[in-house]
């Protein structure tokens, strides 16, 4: 297989791969008031920094970071009850409150570009719900491929996920740029022999190739010139 040779100018962008949650659509903002609301009825502390450790990693991963801070052990049985307690909160907030109002700002400028330019687009999460995400804001159909946590035994920041999307989409890793909210994303992307775009929490990721506060400030012809 042809491999991505970006440091000698042999590589080229030919896909994007796109985390969801925080990247596409603002869930992660649900994703945190979920854990929360299940902190406080737990009696556990927890809060938005705590919570910035929580993205791109699973729902059980997420729950032993929330765990660290309880005050005491819970079985794995009392562990399962309380992620599909979370998970049902969260499902709430996706079949109430989730739309495609919630695609945050440039991301459908900068997806339509990507395409225009003839740049393959992927999907790649470590949600269990991304299926339902890309139903709610209607874009089920819209990309070349997806990923998502249904498909993978390895959460960020092992590089599972992207090496499944591109993969799926048949372009080697080294012609592919990430673009992430998340350090676990970040990590993933590097692991993975991509090139990282870090946006909103995740920028200035040293890791990252480049960081932009929003897409919205991003032009793909910028992403291209970092294969060059
Ligand atoms: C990631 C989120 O996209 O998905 C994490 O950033 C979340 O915060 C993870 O824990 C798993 O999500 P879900 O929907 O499978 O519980
Ligand atoms: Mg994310």
């Amino acid at each position: 297989m042809e491999q991505g040779m970006g440091m000698t100018g042999e590589g080229k962008l030919r896909a994007v791969i796109f985390d969801l949650d925080g990247v596409i659509v603002s869930t992660d903002e649900f994703h945190y008031r979920a854990w929360q609301k299940l902190a406080d009825e737990e009696g556990i502390y927890f809060d938005r920094t705590i919570n910035e450790r929580l993205r791109g990693v699973s729902r059980m991963e997420s729950l032993a970071i929330l765990l660290e801070s309880a005050v005491r052990d819970y079985t794995e049985g009392e562990k399962l009850v309380l992620a599909a307690r979370k998970n049902g909160y969260y499902r709430q907030f996706l079949d109430t409150a989730v739309s495609s109002a919630d695609i945050l700002p440039g991301v459908m400028p900068f997806l339509e570009a990507c395409k225009a330019a003839g740049i393959k687009i992927a999907v790649g999460s470590s949600s269990r719900n991304s299926p339902t995400i890309l139903e709610r804001i209607g874009l089920t159909d819209y990309f070349d491929a997806t990923a998502d946590g249904n498909d993978i035994a390895n959460s960020k920041p092992h590089p599972e996920v992207f090496l499944l999307a591109a993969e799926r989409l048949g372009v080697p890793p080294g012609e592919c740029m990430v673009v992430e909210d998340a350090e676990a994303g970040v990590a993933a992307a590097v692991a993975a022999g991509m090139k990282c775009l870090a946006v909103g929490s995740a920028a200035g990721d040293p890791r990252a190739a480049l960081s932009a506060a929003s897409l919205e400030t991003v032009r793909w012809q910028r992403c291209q010139g970092l294969f060059e």
